[in-house]
């Protein structure tokens, strides 16, 4: 996305720099710079062409290291685009700097790293928000309030389906990838942390689930496809299905079915609202669009994510995804590896321990000959 510099910015604004520059930092970049409520100040990278020429769009200050970018004054806020693995300990350098974050998603990999990021976020008094750029869709909000608003009557079936694609090019893009330890898995807790957040947010959360996850196509440490059961706590049944592996890749699929009604959504639009008495307008128009492309993106989201912690830092107010929100997509995902590291065997998310849910991934099997 160019950067727009008609934006008209309001009178106060959040100073704010960017850590990471690779695919996700630039649009970032794009969304600070078009929100009205912030301004980007640095971007910083270890790799320096990258910081750069990120910099360089934008006419900002480019830096090397994080400590250069925390020990600036006027940046008040951060967005944490490192490797996942990475965000507790760059969120807790931040916030012991006084910097509030923006984290990418997802929060981190693990419960404990991630404990102790919401940790010295609230020790600091800083805020912490995470990105779930689906959240901010207006459609996916739409099927919330119906959802939580008992229209569909008693909940049936909450399903997602991310069948996407997703190349060796794109794996081979970064040693990080596609690592136990930095991406903390692959189908799901990379690109379906998305969708499942989503749907813990519309259905609330899981009660007990039982999967399986495998390396079935791609050379990867892990998972490249897993399908979960799960049972919510309200009592609804429903499906989560991820991969990476299915050609030529499909926007994500949101069903939600109630004994009055049913709602079905995809790519972020609502494309058949069977809703008693009402009528919705299905427009088909896919407004995630990286189902094969992960360079897709656009900054709409973001710009939200930015505009909505800047109001929070200015307003002093909880941003609307705060830290602690994420914790939960990232708790169910590593319920689903320990499900299929025990054969499918049922979770029971009460009960589970974090240092259980911590335990290294499953190491799934590469079926090389399948006929
Ligand atoms: N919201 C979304 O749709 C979305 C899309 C893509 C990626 N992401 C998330 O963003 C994060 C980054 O993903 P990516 O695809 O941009 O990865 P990437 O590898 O393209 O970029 C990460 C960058 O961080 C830099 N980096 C690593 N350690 C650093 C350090 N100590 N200081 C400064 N820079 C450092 C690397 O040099 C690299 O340029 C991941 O957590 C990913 O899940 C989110």
């Amino acid at each position: 996305m160019p950067a727009s510099k008609t934006t008209k910015k309001s009178q106060e604004t959040i100073g704010w720099g960017v850590i990471g520059c690779g695919n996700i930092g630039p649009t970032h970049a794009a969304a600070i710079e078009d929100a009205s409520s912030a301004r980007l100040v640095a971007v910083c990278d270890v790799i320096k062409e990258k910081a750069d020429a990120l910099a360089e769009k934008y006419k900002c200050k480019a830096v090397y290291s994080i400590e250069e970018l925390l020990a600036l004054d006027d940046i008040q806020a951060v967005s944490v685009c490192t490797p996942s693995g990475m965000h507790s300990a760059h969120t807790i350098q931040a916030a012991k700097a006084g910097k509030h974050v923006l984290c990418e998603k997802p929060l981190d990999i693990k419960m404990a790293a991630m404990e102790r990021m919401i940790d010295a976020c609230e020790e600091a008094g800083v805020k912490l928000a995470c990105v779930f750029q689906m959240r901010t869709e207006a459609d996916n909000r739409r099927v919330r309030e119906a959802v939580r608003g008992g229209k569909l009557g008693k909940l049936v079936l909450g399903d997602i389906y991310q069948k996407y694609f997703r190349s060796h090019e794109y794996y081979a893009s970064g040693d990080w990838r596609a690592t136990w330890a930095l991406d903390g898995g692959g189908a799901l807790m990379n690109q379906g942390v998305h969708g499942i957040d989503l749907l813990l947010w519309i259905m609330g959360d899981v009660a007990r689930v039982s999967a399986y996850a495998r390396r079935l196509v791609r050379n990867i440490e892990v998972e490249d496809t897993a399908v979960a059961n799960v049972e919510f706590v309200n009592g609804a049944l429903g499906n989560i299905v991820g991969t990476t592996s299915v050609t030529p890749g499909y926007s994500a699929r949101l069903e939600i079915h109630g004994d009055a009604g049913s709602i079905r959504a995809e790519g972020g639009s609502i494309v058949d609202w069977s809703v008693p008495g009402e009528e919705v307008e299905a427009t088909g128009e896919d407004k995630q669009g990286t189902a094969s492309d992960p360079l897709a993106l656009t900054a709409t989201g973001h710009k939200r994510h930015v505009e909505d912690l800047a109001r929070a830092i200015i307003e002093d107010r909880e941003p609307e995804i705060p830290g602690r929100d994420g914790v939960r997509a990232v708790k169910l995902i590593r319920a689903i590896y320990l499900s299929s590291r025990e054969g499918g065997a049922s979770i029971d998310m009460a009960a589970v321990s974090n240092e259980d849910l911590d335990e290294d991934g499953i190491y799934p099997t590469v079926y090389a000959e399948q006929w």
